[in-house]
């Protein structure tokens, strides 16, 4: 009964829409076919071929709209839900948040009669009268029932999962009641129903003594909130909620009522607060017994985490996205719920005219986001152990702040759709992290609390961080150059969150400093901060500094702070700033309830913006899976230990380690125990080092041979391959070389993989991210492979190979490079050219196309013979998976076919081996 939209062939002008977006309705997902439904079904199907299609989650109003050439049918709000983002291109519709049920009938009407007229072109619609029929029929019912149900009081069932934990007493019941006061008396009839797991015994025990605690706002009198917590008490149930049973149950029981007392159900909210392992089974459980039926919507909460990495956090995604729309889901990030947050972008349109020309790299020196706590994970370690700070707050709660800093701002902040997109596009223009970009600390207790609540013998010892400050760049115009700190702590001297947008201080004051005024001085520090909580100053606040402008914020929600003589913010006393925190305080999850409620989705993290925080933070979480953090005592007993500071994009401690941290005697040697080793290997000069001194050795190196290449002929001539190893050394030319001649060097690539220049798998991507951003090179002097060209990769008679032949041949003299850098595979491929694969290692060709063994398996490359023609070869060699290559062709021959490592050998240049320590002696 149920088809394949995707099957379907649509008309012409919805064909690419559709394409997109049609597993939005994808069938079968929660169908429940109503046998209504289906006789109309039975009668049309005769009469119509192709059959229509039944679609959709709904079966029981059914409507059919029918497209005789095309086969298909809508039918149901759903549909019309769907029609709109085809039709509309509208992504995030949520008809019952655009007004009254009849609202949503007309517009599903509306949107019904705007697929027909799409369709009257259609010839065959005309010679089909029955269809006609069909369709007037149809709209006849669908509009009385809108009206009908119109009539009806309207009721919401609010299920809380997980209703006696933690979460829940602390602040979930306390947010639905919130919810309860604001939307009593607004057309809106509410049950709560608490579940969990444990006995209805107990857990009634448990919710009756949680009801009795909710507390109601300061201003309301107490009689009268006394009246309303009865109220709320009495529509508040406890049940338990383990078996589909239960849900079925749960489900019918909601139907009865709903009916019993002559209300119409709008929706049902499940806030999940549970584990997330419980999630995919209570996911399915809702969706096969306890979807609420047609017209009333569905709106599922999870609470994080959302994974591990990436791969964990699509994996969850695709489960969940198996039961769930997109629209249906709602995941938290209780920092969207902080009032100061949730003020950020309002603060920003709001301040428009002042902050237009503020908001940039030109103005702002850099941005702090940050969120320091004194208590420690004692408690939580069997959580924490898994997790880590970067997963447990950097990867969601700063990394939502930092994209709401950071986006463009929407014309519309309050369209939902555009606050999401742009939020993405944030995420997108985020640079890689390098493990460079982070430096991690550990509570020096920590490991003991592992160890005796997770029963770890004496001899374990966690590398989980509980400290963490990473250095994070967006590549964009608006931003580039501007670091943006997020740091986290647990066990640091004070509990404080807060961002700070520190400007740059581009005046010069003639009059003496003891005469400045705060609200004009252009020298004193100008500064925003969204002063999210806790810290010296106790409650959420919204700062700017006086020399800076007087924001506008909505009166009747903030206030400017009292002065508090002798208080000072960010070096400054309180009196130098506007200062503004919110009427009244609401706790996070009370806000959040209330948008789930007016289905606010940009305060909920969608799907697509999980995964963008995933692919930003993932690499960065394995580079450092094994870094050792610096340990601190905790506490104010801190000092400066965990000081950081940044210079040419990495990060380090200002401080050295202190010396009872330095390992002792038995321990593995120092960097310093070595010297650097010269040798020979394969009959040419070997430089070995520890990775740093041999990267600084090979930059030094190359910086040379650039000086002398340049003062005799003017020009350098340096070809670079790809991958992970030059990555340390292009960092290193471009932070510590001042003196290299670049607006004289011309740059070329060894080997290229087929794939777009701007896909992180190029080489050219790597050498314009590491080195190319950071240096002045004249863009006429680099010269990328051409791989991509005419819209297609590496294709032959496209002749990319033979263009850039042609390239070198006209600007390099025979064709010799001053240098070449090279690197060895660990089956002893270099550049492009790989094992039993003949391309390129003999023969007139100077640059081929060859087949790699690892994907992207298509590559250019410099030939053999081109390669060899240089006037200096560097081949660079580290880490300890290169050993046992290194071994093997440290004593084999000349053979290129089985090691095209081995046939490097410049005709009349120099080759110099750089090996690392693990490479080298394993
Ligand atoms: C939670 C983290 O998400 O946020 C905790 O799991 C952290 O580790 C907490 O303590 C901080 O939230 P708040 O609201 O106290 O700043």
């Amino acid at each position: 009964m149920s088809c394949d939209l995707k099957k379907i062939p649509l008309p012409p002008a919805w064909k690419q829409k559709a394409e997109v977006k049609s597993v939005d309705v994808a069938p079968g997902k929660g169908t429940r076919e109503g046998t209504e439904c289906q006789q109309l079904l039975a009668s049309t199907s005769r009469l119509l071929s192709p059959a229509p299609c039944l679609l959709g989650p709904e079966g029981q109003s059914c409507f059919l709209l029918w497209f005789p050439r095309t086969g298909f049918a809508i039918r149901g709000p759903a549909q019309a839900r769907a029609v709109l983002r085809l039709v509309l291109g509208v992504p995030h519709v949520c008809l019952s948040c655009l007004g009254t049920p009849l609202l949503a009938h007309t517009l599903w009407l509306a949107t019904s009669v705007l697929a027909a007229l799409g369709m009257l072109a259609e010839p065959h619609f005309k010679r089909r009268p029955g269809v006609w029929k069909m369709l007037m029929a149809a709209m006849c019912v669908a509009l009385l029932s809108g009206l009908q149900a119109q009539d009806l009081p309207r009721q919401v069932s609010i299920i809380l999962l997980g209703a006696t934990g933690d979460l829940a007493r602390k602040y979930l019941w306390q947010g639905l009641f919130h919810l309860y006061l604001e939307e009593v008396g607004k057309g809106h009839h509410f049950r709560f129903h608490g579940t969990a797991l444990t006995s209805t015994e107990q857990g009634q025990e448990v919710i009756a003594k949680v009801l009795e605690s909710l507390s109601c706002p300061g201003d309301m009198a107490s009689g009268h909130c006394a009246e309303l917590k009865a109220q709320f008490q009495q529509l508040s149930e406890y049940r338990r909620l383990k078996t589909p049973e239960d849900y079925l149950a749960l489900s019918k029981d909601i139907e009865a009522q709903v009916e019993h007392e002559g209300l119409r159900e709008t929706g049902r909210i499940f806030y999940l607060s549970v584990p997330p392992f419980a999630y995919v089974d209570i996911a399915r459980n809702i969706n096969s017994s306890c979807r609420p039926g047609p017209g009333a919507w569905l709106r599922v909460v999870l609470e994080k985490p959302f994974g591990h990495d990436l791969h964990s956090a699509q994996q969850l995604a695709t489960e969940l996205g198996s039961f769930f729309q997109e629209e249906e889901m709602y995941r938290v990030d209780h920092y969207l719920g902080k009032q100061v947050v949730a003020q950020i972008l309002p603060f920003r349109d709001q301040n428009r005219a002042a902050l237009d020309g503020l908001w940039n790299r030109h103005h702002v020196e850099r941005v702090e986001i940050v969120m320091k706590e004194t208590l420690d994970a004692e408690g939580r370690t069997s959580f924490y152990e898994e997790y880590g700070v970067i997963r447990d707050v950097l990867q969601n709660h700063l990394t939502e702040v930092l994209t709401l800093v950071a986006m463009e701002l929407p014309v519309n902040v309050s369209s939902p759709e555009s606050v999401l997109q742009h939020k993405l596009q944030a995420f997108q223009a985020l640079r890689s992290l390098q493990r460079h970009s982070a430096v991690l600390g550990q509570y020096q207790a920590y490991s003991g609390q592992v160890r005796r609540e997770l029963q770890k013998p004496d001899s374990f010892h966690s590398l989980t961080p509980t400290f963490a400050g990473i250095l994070v760049h967006i590549d964009n115009l608006r931003w580039e150059g501007v670091p943006f700190i997020l740091m986290s702590g647990k066990a640091l001297d004070e509990r404080v969150s807060y961002v700070r947008i520190l400007f740059k201080n581009q005046a010069f004051c003639v009059q003496s400093e003891k005469h400045w005024v705060a609200a004009q001085s252009r020298c004193l520090p100008r500064q925003i901060i969204f002063y999210i909580g806790h810290g010296e100053l106790g409650s959420p606040a919204v700062l700017v500094s006086r020399n800076l402008f007087q924001p506008a914020l909505p009166s009747a929600s903030w206030k400017e702070v009292e002065g508090r003589p002798g208080l000072h913010l960010f070096g400054l006393p309180l009196s130098d700033y506007y200062a503004y925190s919110p009427v009244r305080e609401q706790d996070a999850y009370s806000l959040l309830i209330s948008h789930i409620f007016h289905c606010r989705k940009d305060s909920f993290v969608t799907t697509e913006n999980l995964l963008a925080s995933w692919v930003f933070w993932t690499p960065l979480l394995d580079s450092l899976a094994h870094e050792v953090p610096r340990f601190y005592p905790g506490g104010a007993e801190n000092g400066q230990l965990l000081d950081f500071e940044f210079s040419g994009g990495h990060l380090s401690f200002s401080q050295p380690l202190p010396e009872q941290l330095v390992p002792g005697p038995d321990s593995a040697p120092l960097p310093s125990d070595f010297q650097v080793l010269r040798a020979k290997y394969r009959e040419s000069p070997l430089i070995s080092a520890w990775p740093e001194e041999l990267i600084a050795r090979l930059a030094g190196d190359i910086e040379a041979a650039a000086v002398r290449a340049v003062r005799r002929f003017g020009k350098f001539h340096l070809a670079l391959s790809g991958g992970s190893s030059p990555v340390a050394l292009f960092q290193q030319l471009a932070t510590g070389h001042y003196s290299f001649p670049w607006a004289h060097t011309h740059l070329w690539l060894v080997d290229e993989r087929c794939v777009p220049l701007w896909d992180p798998e190029s080489n050219f991507q790597g050498l314009q991210t590491h080195l190319l951003q950071h240096v002045r090179v004249p863009h006429y002097n680099v010269h990328p492979m051409p791989v991509h060209r005419r819209q297609r990769l590496c294709a032959e008679e496209d002749q990319g190979a033979q263009a850039y032949a042609e390239e070198i041949s006209a600007l390099v003299t025979n064709g010799s490079f001053d240098l070449v850098l090279l690197g060895m595979g660990t089956d002893g491929h270099t550049a492009s050219l790989f094992p039993q694969s003949p391309a390129g290692l003999d023969g007139e060709q100077l640059v081929v196309l060859t087949t790699s063994p690892s994907s992207p398996h298509r590559r250019m490359s410099l030939s053999l013979p081109l390669i060899n023609r240089a006037r200096k070869v560097a081949v660079l060699v580290m880490g300890r998976m290169k050993r046992e290559i290194a071994m093997l062709v440290s004593r084999v021959g000349r053979d290129p076919k089985k090691w095209p490592i081995s046939g490097v050998l410049p005709d009349s240049g120099q080759l110099v081996w750089y090996m690392d320590y693990d490479a080298f002696l394993g």
